[in-house]
């Protein structure tokens, strides 16, 4: 019998996580399945359908909108990435115990510094929103190094209220959190990272143009709809590096993977065959 992973979610039927696991089960010579699993409307339905899974076999999950929290909630243990983000990505079955993980961040950083040339250390990041995807990411884009990190939001007090929470855990990466319009204040950003929800009402975050330099990466986590409202923003504020979030999928994918499996994939052939050109 081969092993058994899916990725759970609602709605679920867009999902790229088959396709990718597939790619690195071929090359790698794995014997598994992966599929999809609509978890339903709710959170009781989730925990039927993983509590399905689980007695037919299966030996572990990723996680997807909107059921991260309940993931990390579900767990009988859990890694400091998915603790300090307060949401699962990844499940882990074995010994009758759940074990969860969270592998965004750390997909976003490998995204960042090994495909897309951009180093972290030393670096300057505006994080747009301050919802469940921020907190994924910030804390390990704080422990690559950055310099400091300042979270806009349309609710300034939330974005307030997020860095003052993760900031003791930030090391000596400077946090600060406030409105849009505080930002014309600021200089130019190394990176300015897009993790609203605003591009799927095809709208983009009010950030100022002065919020982009001629040497600014602006990066969508959003992807497979090539130029986002939010990357058209940036070009048009004069910004010539621009990336979407097709990359981040795949290397969350790969960390996940890894940490079911003990031997990290390649991730170069999924990022070709999903690449889709901002254009
Ligand atoms: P997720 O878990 O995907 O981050 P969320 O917790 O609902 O989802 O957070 C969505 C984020 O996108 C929030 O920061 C939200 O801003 P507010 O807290 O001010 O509502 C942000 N967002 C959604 N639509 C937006 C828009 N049109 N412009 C700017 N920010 C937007």
């Amino acid at each position: 019998m081969p092993d058994r992973y899916a990725v759970i979610g609602h709605p679920i039927g867009h999902s790229q996580s088959p396709l990718i696991h597939g790619l690195f089960a071929r090359a790698l010579g794995h014997d598994m399945v992966y599929e999809a699993i609509d978890g339903g409307p709710d959170e009781a339905s989730f925990r039927q359908a993983l509590a399905r899974f689980r007695a037919a076999g299966g030996r572990g999950l990723n996680v997807t909108l909107p059921f991260k929290q309940a993931a990390l909630a579900v767990a009988d243990e859990a890694s400091d990435e998915a603790r300090r983000a307060g949401a699962a990505n990844t499940l882990g079955f074995e010994g009758g115990r759940v074990a969860a993980h969270n592998t965004d961040g750390i997909g976003l950083v490998r995204d960042l510094e090994a495909n897309l040339d951009q180093p972290l250390a030393g670096r300057s990041i505006l994080l747009l929103g301050a919802g469940g995807a921020t907190r994924g990411v910030l804390l390990p884009l704080a422990r690559a190094g950055a310099a400091r990190i300042v979270i806009a939001n349309r609710g300034a007090d939330k974005a307030q209220a997020l860095a003052a929470e993760l900031a003791p855990h930030a090391g000596r990466c400077a946090l600060a959190g406030g409105g849009y319009a505080a930002l014309a204040r600021e200089a130019a950003f190394d990176l300015v990272i897009n993790a609203t929800s605003a591009s799927l009402a095809g709208a983009a975050p009010a950030v100022p143009a002065s919020s982009f330099g001629a040497g600014t990466l602006a990066y969508d986590m959003m992807y497979g709809r090539g130029l986002t409202p939010f990357l058209r923003l940036a070009q048009q504020a004069g910004c010539t590096r621009l990336a979407d979030g097709v990359g981040m999928l795949v290397e969350q994918a790969a960390e996940s993977f890894a940490w079911w499996r003990g031997v990290r994939p390649d991730t170069r052939a999924a990022l070709d065959w999903l690449a889709v050109p901002l254009t």
